[in-house]
């Protein structure tokens, strides 16, 4: 069975649902999500904030150059700077479709981040950004008729004729194939989270997209560069969950401590800025204590009550696990939580497949460079996504698709226990030898046990998108010898971390 459209998107996250908004109403668009439309992805789970130059004495170039040194300055110039300029346009969008920032005093409120210069971090419902502007750009979604939205869809595989990407072939829940052709197919599944143990990110986000556009013929860049969260809820023993609540970085912004179980504020040591130094300094720092079977907490009483007005989320979560912040610390691990490589893609989205776009974390605009500036990622995600949609609207409504090539017959099984069981085994091992601190040893073991992996798989076993992914990013790790960013090369020999018991394994 097969459907016509304008426009085919991948994905209902912020750079998706901008993506379809952003053309308008002029072309049939199909958005094709795993879950309900607008509340899968990563989107409404950001509890940090969309950055925006927009406060007194601040600039585009400012935030640009804040932007080029968090990425040590491995980012594409030109990219940063059109984003960093496009954020008043994308506030006013935003604001045009009822999105409701947290204010003082009438005004827009501008926090401050570590790594900022100037405080530009627009929030709504304190730490929960993600949660509002998935519920604006859902509801803007919902009343476009020319929106059709396939939900519970998988997509398989990009069709194309020649060269030319014409397609998505997606699986429904009952198993049934259908053919979704279109001269424009837009990627904007999100992160790879979900290969490691520990993530902030939620099931969809684990890499498949980048599979479907490396099978495309897409070129992949920057996947050594995966940021790792150093503060998530840390699960409870008997809790298998891949995905942790974040404890968002503002947190340690308003004065919260880092501290080990025999009570030492050991980041002190780790960095002269403690607690408020880089994230990836962080997440190594609290790492080495769990290597060394030290468990790690952020104590969070200094804030007192202030806590429940300020981060009602972060309350919430915690007390959801029986723990209160204002009375005890709260145990954390880091997690998987940014990936900056993905799908090369120029100013105007365009992958070097013709008809085949990125937009969002699958995606590389180059902006985040080696390592993202918090509050970056929503930005990115609704400028690139709605300017995309713009471009395409353009081009007005197109003949249909009527020649497509033979599927390749990627990911065209139903998923078995079989691929649960080579999931679970690879988030051990990318979260052991591909993580925070990675070694050529540690590297070439995991590229060896994938490999392994992949030849146990029958051909077309979905697990074999996550298997591929994995695989290309620590081909990219081993390329890049030296560390760079959220890249970190560290000893030869590394103590594997055991997250079930928190204990420090040989
Ligand atoms: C956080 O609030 O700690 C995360 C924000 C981000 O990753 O941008």
């Amino acid at each position: 069975m097969s459907e016509q459209y304008d426009l085919i998107v991948v994905g209902s996250g912020a750079a998706g649902l901008s993506v379809a908004l952003g053309s308008g109403g002029g072309l049939r668009v199909a958005v094709v999500s795993r879950g309900v439309a607008g509340l899968d992805g990563a989107t409404c789970w950001a509890q940090g904030g969309l950055a925006a130059a927009v406060g007194q004495g601040d600039s585009a170039g400012q935030h640009a150059v804040d932007t080029i040194t968090a990425g040590a300055r491995h980012n594409h110039k030109s990219a940063v700077r059109w984003m960093t300029e496009s954020a008043p346009d994308v506030l006013r969008w935003l604001l045009a479709m009822g999105m409701q920032f947290d204010t003082v005093n009438g005004r827009i409120a501008l926090g401050r981040e570590a790594a900022h210069t100037f405080p530009r971090i627009l929030h709504a419902g304190g730490d929960a950004t993600g949660a509002e502007l998935a519920r604006v750009l859902r509801e803007a979604a919902m009343r476009q008729s020319w929106i059709d939205r396939h939900e519970f869809a998988d997509a398989c595989e990009i069709l194309k004729h020649g060269n030319q990407a014409v397609g998505v072939l997606v699986r429904n829940r009952r198993g049934e194939q259908m053919r979704l052709l279109a001269p424009s197919v837009v990627l904007a599944t999100g992160g790879i989270g979900q290969l490691y143990r520990h993530t902030s990110n939620p099931a969809e986000a684990d890499g498949s997209g980048l599979a479907l556009a490396h099978v495309a013929g897409a070129e992949l860049v920057d996947l050594e560069f995966v940021q790792f969260h150093p503060t998530a809820l840390s699960p409870r023993a008997d809790d298998p969950s891949t995905q942790l609540p974040l404890v968002t970085e503002a947190l340690r912004g308003a004065g919260c401590q880092l501290i080990n179980d025999q009570g030492a504020r050991f980041m002190v040591a780790a960095s002269s800025q403690a607690e408020l130094a880089p994230r990836d300094v962080v997440a190594r720092a609290v790492y080495d204590q769990l290597t060394r079977g030290n468990r790690v907490f952020l104590d969070v009483r200094p804030l007192g009550d202030r806590v429940r007005a300020q981060f009602p989320n972060f309350v919430q979560i915690c007390a959801q696990r029986g723990l209160d912040p204002r009375v005890q610390p709260i145990p954390i691990v880091p997690a998987a939580h940014y990936h900056m490589g993905g799908i090369k893609v120029d100013l105007h989205s365009m992958s070097r497949v013709p008809g085949l776009y990125a937009v969002g974390e699958v995606a590389c605009t180059g902006v985040h460079g080696a390592n993202r500036l918090a509050s970056n990622s929503l930005l990115e995600a609704i400028a690139f996504g709605k300017a995309l949609g713009e471009r395409l609207a353009q081009r007005g409504p197109v003949a249909p698709i009527t020649r497509v090539d033979p599927v390749v017959g990627h990911a065209a099984r139903a998923e078995s226990t079989n691929d649960q069981m080579v999931l679970g085994r690879l988030r051990q091992l990318m979260w052991s030898d591909v993580g925070i601190v990675r070694s050529s040893e540690s590297l070439q073991s995991a590229l060896g046990q994938i490999q392994v992996l992949e030849r146990r798989c029958l051909a077309g076993a979905p697990v074999l998108r996550q298997l591929t992914t994995a695989r290309l990013i620590v081909e990219a790790c081993l390329r890049r010898r030296e560390s760079l960013g959220a890249h970190y090369i560290g000893g030869a020999t590394h103590a594997h971390w055991s997250p079930r018991s928190g204990q420090a394994v040989a």
